[in-house]
Formats: structure tokens, sequence, C-alpha cells
């Protein structure tokens, strides 16, 4: 490619024989291996631009300090940090949400979670207690709390500094969950009850191979260790007692875990068993209604 200038060169090149163009900068990321879309992200944080200002202004030569800042985040991206960290910020149920190391980068996949209880809040009494177990940077949560704002919504997490992130981005989106700091049902008030319990828990095993690929976010939100199960069999054991009877418990795991979470529930007494399928056609999401003979 005749203007792939090396992303490093362009920094050099910028202070002697002139700056790269936007569209030089753009081929270095892509010759690097760069996705199209993560080097035109990148490119336009560094300058506070759109990718529609990028294409119409490619002939323009890039400052020094704005190369370097974006070969420095170019080589992290290459390295595996998700695009996220590097742009600070992520897309999810129609929010954008600012995300740190301190919280997984929500999933598109987990917006089938959010779907089914946005289905399920109408049917239930007004207005419905809603509860989001380790709610990383909230997106379960506010993602709810702003399509269905009659929802009361907690949210929880082990992680003070997750849940610092989550309020900061409530604050930002003008949204007032309750915030309770702890692991699981330990971290509410006794005898809380909930109309509606979702979670998306740590669920993958721990020797999972795709781990390392992972290793830029938190493992406390990736991993319970063992099997992967721990954390889902945790919050079933827990529920009966924190749900008003009818209440509905809804999980997301992986994409392996559908029947043996179903059995879990199935154990733990609960009935009208479901699944939601993800974006790729995998069951992902499994929960079940608190059947009203169960007191819990
Ligand atoms: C898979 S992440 C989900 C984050 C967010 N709900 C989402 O869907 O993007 C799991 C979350 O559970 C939290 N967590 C892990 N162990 C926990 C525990 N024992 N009690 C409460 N929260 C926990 C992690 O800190 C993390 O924020």
């Amino acid at each position: 490619m005749s203007n792939a200038v090396g992303l490093s060169n362009a920094v050099d090149v910028s202070t002697a024989a002139g700056a790269p163009t936007i569209a030089q900068a753009l081929a270095a990321a892509r010759a690097q291996g760069l996705d199209r879309l993560d080097a035109q992200w990148l490119l336009g944080h560094v300058l506070g631009q759109t990718s529609a200002w990028l294409i119409s202004h490619d002939e323009q030569p890039l400052a020094a300090t704005d190369a370097h800042t974006y070969a420095a985040l170019c080589r992290r991206r290459t390295d595996g940090e998700p695009l996220a960290y590097l742009v600070g910020q992520a897309g999810f149920h129609g929010l954008t949400l600012q995300v740190t190391p301190d919280v997984l980068v929500p999933r598109p996949d987990t917006e089938t979670l959010v779907d089914w209880a946005l289905d399920l809040l109408p049917t239930l009494p007004t207005p419905p207690q809603v509860a989001d177990l380790g709610t990383g940077s909230g997106a379960i949560a506010l993602a709810v709390a702003h399509r269905h704002p009659a929802a009361q919504v907690t949210a929880t997490d082990l992680s003070p500094a997750a849940l610092a992130v989550a309020q900061a981005n409530a604050r930002r989106l003008g949204l007032a969950p309750q915030w309770a700091e702890g692991a699981w049902w330990q971290a509410l008030p006794a005898g809380a009850r909930f109309h509606l319990v979702l979670s998306n828990p740590p669920y993958i095993a721990g020797a999972d191979p795709h781990l390392p690929a992972l290793r830029h976010e938190p493992q406390l939100a990736l991993t319970p260790g063992g099997d992967g199960l721990d954390a889902l069999r945790q919050i079933i054991a827990g529920a009966p007692a924190h749900l008003h009877p009818g209440g509905w418990l809804l999980l997301e795991h992986g994409w392996d875990q559908a029947d043996a979470v179903a059995a879990l529930l199935a154990e733990a007494g609960f009935g009208s068993i479901g699944h939601r399928l993800d974006l790729g056609g995998h069951a992902r999401c499994t929960g079940g209604r608190r059947e009203d003979g169960n007191k819990g």
C-alpha cells in the first residue's frame, strides 16, 4: 500500500519531513492489523471528530502529538486491549456508558437479558422492584431504569471500583438506582424482596482457553474459577428467599450452560423455566419464576 506510512515513522516524519495525513495514518494502522472501524474510532477519539469527518478531511496532516498518541493507542489495540477501554466508552442498549478497566465491557449479547426483562416488566406489580446483581458498568440496571422508569432498581457489585463506575454512569444519564456493595445476596438489606432479579455473573470456567485473550478485563468479572457455575449456583440458591411469590430470576450464562442452569433452577423450585437466544443463536439466558408454593 503506497500510503501506508509506519505509525512510529509517522511520528518522526511529522517532526522532520512533514506529518502523515489522516489517510496515511489510517492506512498505517490497517497495515499493522487493526480493523478498519477500530482504526477510525481511535483516530476520531484522538482528534475529537467523527468517522465521517475523517473521511472528508483525509488529506489533512496530523499534528505530531496526535500522530504520537494515535500510534500508542494502535499499539495497545493490537495488543488486545478492548477498544472500549481505549476510547473510554461503550454503547449498550441505546445508552453510552463510560467504561474503565475496573468493569467488564458490556456485550451486545447481554442486551438479550435486558430485552427479556423489558418484556416481563409490564406484567409485574407496579412499581416493580428489580435487582441487578453484579452490575459492573451499570449496563443492565441503567438500561432497565432508562427504558422502564417506573421500575425501582437496585444494583449491586462486590467491587467498589465497579460500583463507582456504575454510579458515575447513572449520574451522567440522570438515573438513580439504589446501590449496594457486597457478595451477591449478602449485599442487600435483610428482608429485601424483588419482583425481578437479573444477573450476568462471571461464568467462564477457570481453565477456559479463552481467558488469556480477555486478560485486560477484571478476572472477578469473568470467572468464578472451577467449572464456571459457582456464581450461578449461589445466585439461584439464594433467589427464592429474595423474590416475591411469582417473581422472576433471569440469568445470563455461557453458550453451553443453559441445561445446567435450567437444572439448578428446577432444583431450587422454580417453574416456567425458559431460555432466550443471543445474537449468535445460542441459548444465552435462562430464567424461571418463583412458584407460589415456594416460600423461600
Ligand atoms: C460478567 S460481569 C457483568 C457486568 C455487567 N452486569 C454487564 O453485564 O456488563 C460480572 C460482575 O459481577 C461482579 N461480581 C463478581 N463476583 C461477585 C460477587 N461474589 N458478588 C457480587 N458481584 C460479583 C463483578 O465485579 C462484575 O462486575
